[in-house]
């Protein structure tokens, strides 16, 4: 089975493309290497001893998307490609609905053309706001606290819209938690530009010396030491989870499924185990909390065992070695 993976060369992304080698499938990547880098190519052939197909293009470039389609014809799509970090939508919103919206347009519109209706979605547990209970499942409210968000779930409408109009496509939503860890061989993990959003990349470039000192934001929220609490799942248990949903794309329709573990951590229980795990100290500052951020969240990852088959198995340790394992090689 051949499959397009938009943003094959970004953190998720690669993961997903070893994994999908490693089990038989032909597999292209479309990336514009705006957060990314080429050399990503060279660690999946490292890897697998196969080196994907490339196209160097953006989303939003509906002529490099018919070449792509015209010569790699693939069976499916699965679509990382956007950009992702919160702070920067609320900057510049127009820059992100343009990105992440127009270009799934451009997608979709490039997939109908071709004849090519599955498609599998990166979209987010940001989708369900400020929840007000957990664990968190499909059902609960939709809304968005951020542009960012907001485009996940606009992209959402556009799926089950394009479903309701053309009964042929099959659509699957995968609403991911808070992917942490590393590949095992330590040569694909999460790079992210400048200072890191999110709260794993910060804790290895403080283990580094490359900051000082790791930021808290807030220790007074109703959690068990007050800091937030989120679901933490390996990078391979969610790259794992586009592979179970490929191999269920076989019946048209929408489905959505959480990809979580169904356990909170706080951040100082990921700080905790950091430092036994690696053995170094993480030291820390408890600073404001961040506008927007919820006290806990955590995901009912049921639903995607039971429809898919999709379990994650990595431990905490796993995800905070393989963590470091990355920093230490790369940066
Ligand atoms: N990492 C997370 O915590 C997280 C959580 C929930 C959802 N997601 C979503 O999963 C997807 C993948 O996330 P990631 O962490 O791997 O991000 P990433 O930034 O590492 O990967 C995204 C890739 O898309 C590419 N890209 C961006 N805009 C593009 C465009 N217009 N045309 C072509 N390529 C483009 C980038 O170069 C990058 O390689 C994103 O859609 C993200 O919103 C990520």
């Amino acid at each position: 089975m051949k499959i397009l993976v938009t943003g094959g060369t970004g953190y998720i992304g690669s993961h997903t493309c070893v994994k999908l080698i490693e089990q038989g499938y032909d597999v292209a990547i479309y990336d514009n290497l705006s957060n990314s880098k080429i050399d990503v190519l060279d660690k999946i052939q490292f890897i697998t001893g196969t080196r994907p197909a490339f196209y160097e293009a953006d989303i939003l470039d509906k002529d490099m998307l018919c070449k792509a389609f015209d010569e790699f014809m693939p069976d499916a799509v699965i679509h990382f490609a956007g950009k992702k970090a919160v702070g920067e939508s609320v900057a510049l919103p127009l820059m992100y609905y343009h990105n992440n919206i127009t270009g799934t347009l451009m997608l979709l519109e490039a997939m109908k053309s071709h004849g090519c209706k599955k498609i599998v979605f990166s979209s987010s547990a940001t989708v369900y706001g400020t929840p007000k209970t957990v664990p968190i499942n499909e059902d609960f409210p939709l809304s968005t606290t951020n542009p960012y968000g907001s485009t996940k779930l606009m992209i959402e409408y556009i799926l089950k819209d394009l479903y309701v109009s053309d009964n042929d496509w099959t659509i699957t939503i995968l609403r991911y938690f808070n992917p942490i860890g590393a590949h095992d061989s330590g040569l694909l993990g999460d790079n992210p530009n400048g200072i890191p959003n999110n709260l794993m990349p910060y804790v290895t470039r403080v283990a580094k010396g490359v900051l000082p000192r790791l930021r808290v934001f807030g220790n007074d929220y109703d959690t068990h030491d007050g800091t937030g609490v989120r679901d933490y799942i390996h990078v391979l248990d969610l790259a794992q989870g586009h592979i179970d949903a490929i191999k269920h794309l076989d019946k048209s329709g929408v489905q959505i499924y959480n990809l979580g573990t169904g356990t909170g951590y706080s951040v100082l229980d990921i700080v905790k185990a950091f430092e036994k795990a690696n053995d170094i100290k993480i030291p820390y500052d408890i600073v404001e909390r961040r506008p927007g951020d919820v006290a806990t969240s955590y995901a009912d990852p049921s639903k995607a065992e039971r429809c898919i088959g999709f379990k994650a198995t990595h431990t905490l340790e796993d995800m905070c070695r393989s963590a470091w394992n990355f920093e230490r090689k790369n940066q």
